[in-house]
């Protein structure tokens, strides 16, 4: 039976059931394959949805507006310079306001509180396009790319070696939901959250995954069947970049760690990258590298999200 989720935000992977992950990745498949065939579906006629940016985006901006459109709804880019909370109009007016207008809002921000309250006084589903703490649309069409690839999710390892970021958050719930290994490998003082890291040990408890720690990368991928990684200065966060490059410098995603993994182990990032800092171009343009597949998926995981929940 399909699972109702008009309605449901979509903020944090760890919000939603294990049952409602699958449903949104069954409902991609038919999106991705329906858009392959040529085959239209406009579920959304007549809606329209806000996509507020208060940082940079090619992938979230543009796989957003074209999965609109493609839905048959339309989108409306709001720069979050150009409101009126740029000059101090609060969260809770601005979403009460849009609530009038439109149908769903994607938001992208710098503190994930700010998400929490536009949510609260939202009364049309609020997505999440990144924050600080959290990037659930990126994983869960992550997800679906692994899932394309192997077939199953359960019982794989994933090595994700970085910044224990907003990435790392949301691939740690992501995987305690759908029952993947997670080994988390960052330099001293660059870890997840511990907050984030207990919720996900919770999740995991009821599916059979693990959520791991670790500060060694060649022992972080051995036996991996995939390895992660993501910039090591996040949005927001440039001025700490000298600092980071030092303390990064041992956990870069190179050919000879790649070699350390599986034999089919699988490379991604969420992009944009960093070459030459987090991933050397021999690893991130070579054969194990799936990193287009993860952009081309954000665009039918998204159509699935916003056909299920507008
Ligand atoms: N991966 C991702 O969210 O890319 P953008 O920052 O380009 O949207
Ligand atoms: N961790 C990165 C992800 C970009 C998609 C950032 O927040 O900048």
């Amino acid at each position: 039976m399909a699972l109702d989720m008009k309605g449901k935000d979509i903020i944090s992977i760890h919000d939603l059931s294990s049952e409602e992950v699958d449903q949104i990745l069954d409902t991609t498949q038919i999106l991705k394959m329906k858009q392959k065939l040529g085959e239209s579906y406009q579920p959304l006629k007549g809606k329209t949805m806000g996509m507020i940016f208060q940082k940079s985006s090619t992938r979230t901006r543009v796989s957003f507006e074209v999965g609109m459109w493609q839905l048959g709804g339309y989108a409306l880019f709001l720069s979050a310079n150009d409101l009126q909370l740029k000059r101090g109009e609060t969260i809770a007016d601005t979403a009460r306001n849009l609530s009038r207008y439109l149908d769903g809002v994607m938001i992208r921000t710098y503190d994930h509180q700010d998400i929490v309250e536009y949510a609260r006084y939202s009364s049309i589903p609020v997505i999440n396009g990144l924050t600080d703490l959290l990037h659930p649309c990126q994983v869960l069409s992550d997800i679906f790319t692994i899932k394309e690839k192997k077939n199953t999710l359960e019982d794989l390892k994933l090595a994700y070696i970085g910044d224990g970021n907003n990435m790392a958050h949301s691939l740690m719930f992501g995987a305690a939901k759908t029952g993947m290994h997670i080994y988390i490998c960052s330099p001293s003082g660059y870890e997840p959250d511990s907050e984030i890291t207990r919720l996900s040990r919770l999740d995991a408890a009821k599916t059979g995954a693990s959520i791991n720690i670790e500060s060694d990368p060649v022992q972080a991928v051995e036996n991996a069947d995939i390895i992660y990684t993501d910039v090591w200065t996040s949005m927001g966060m440039e001025e700490e970049q000298e600092e980071r490059l030092k303390s990064f410098s041992r956990y870069q995603v190179d050919g000879s760690l790649v070699e350390k993994a599986k034999e089919d182990v699988l490379v991604m990032h969420c992009l944009p990258a960093h070459r030459g800092e987090e991933i050397t171009d021999d690893v991130i343009d070579g054969p194990h590298s799936i990193v287009f597949d993860q952009a081309e998926n954000r665009l039918h995981l998204q159509k699935a999200i916003m056909a299920l929940i507008i």
